[in-house]
């Protein structure tokens, strides 16, 4: 399964699915392009130095929202992307594109949808003063951070936190399920029945078996 990545800052999210395909536990998924927005992210620098393939599609560049997504639909179909992944993609894409990838389309979240969807989501979560903050992977649709959940994962947040301490602890989470996710995806573990989605158990693999 190719897996698109599109990313706009930090490109954390993208480098531990890097560093998972790397050590082959991402299943049958394989990252065929990373594309950002934003020229100058270290998202780009991560791929680059990763040896993908990768694109640049400014927004800047494009006059509608239209235009500027069917650049970006041209640049996945080129790569023959089966799965779309959103990693910190800070543009809201078109239903031309959420509709040229049904149910293919992930993004994460660092907040416990549907709680603090949209930007400044990690501020949100701390002035509200929650205990409990995490993660969510989520199938994309037309709105902003409400399609069907695929996986959460939740932390403290500890009495001492700051923003950047709770953020971080989320970060952690975020890494491990994302590419958890990208891979179910992959392995068609991932049961889509309506907004209710199953993430099935993996196979014992052959390690496993060959150790008992
Ligand atoms: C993450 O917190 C993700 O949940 C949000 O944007 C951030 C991206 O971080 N959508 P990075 O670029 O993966 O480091």
């Amino acid at each position: 399964m190719n897996v698109g990545v599109l990313c706009s800052g930090s490109g954390t999210n993208l480098q531990a699915l890097i560093d998972k395909a790397a050590k082959s536990e991402l299943g049958p998924a394989r990252i065929a392009v990373v594309g950002v927005n934003v020229p100058d992210c270290a998202a780009l620098a991560r791929a680059r130095a990763a040896a993908l393939p990768t694109f640049v599609i400014d927004h800047r560049d494009y006059k509608t929202r239209a235009t500027f997504d069917q650049a970006v639909l041209g640049a996945l179909r080129s790569h023959q992307v089966d799965l779309l992944v959103l990693a910190g993609f800070m543009r809201v894409l078109g239903d031309e594109v959420l509709a040229a990838f049904p149910q293919r389309v992930v993004n994460i979240h660092p907040t416990l949808l549907p709680a603090f969807p949209g930007t400044h989501a990690h501020r949100q979560t701390y002035d509200y003063g929650v205990k409990i903050a995490g993660c969510t992977v989520h199938f994309v649709d037309a709105g902003v951070d409400t399609g069907p959940v695929i996986a959460q994962s939740a932390v403290h947040v500890l009495e001492d936190d700051d923003e950047g301490a709770m953020r971080a602890r989320i970060l952690v989470e975020e890494h491990r399920l994302l590419p958890a996710v990208v891979r179910a995806i992959a392995e068609r573990r991932v049961v889509v029945e309506g907004r209710r989605v199953r993430v099935l158990a993996a196979k014992p693999t052959g390690d496993v078996i060959r150790s008992l």
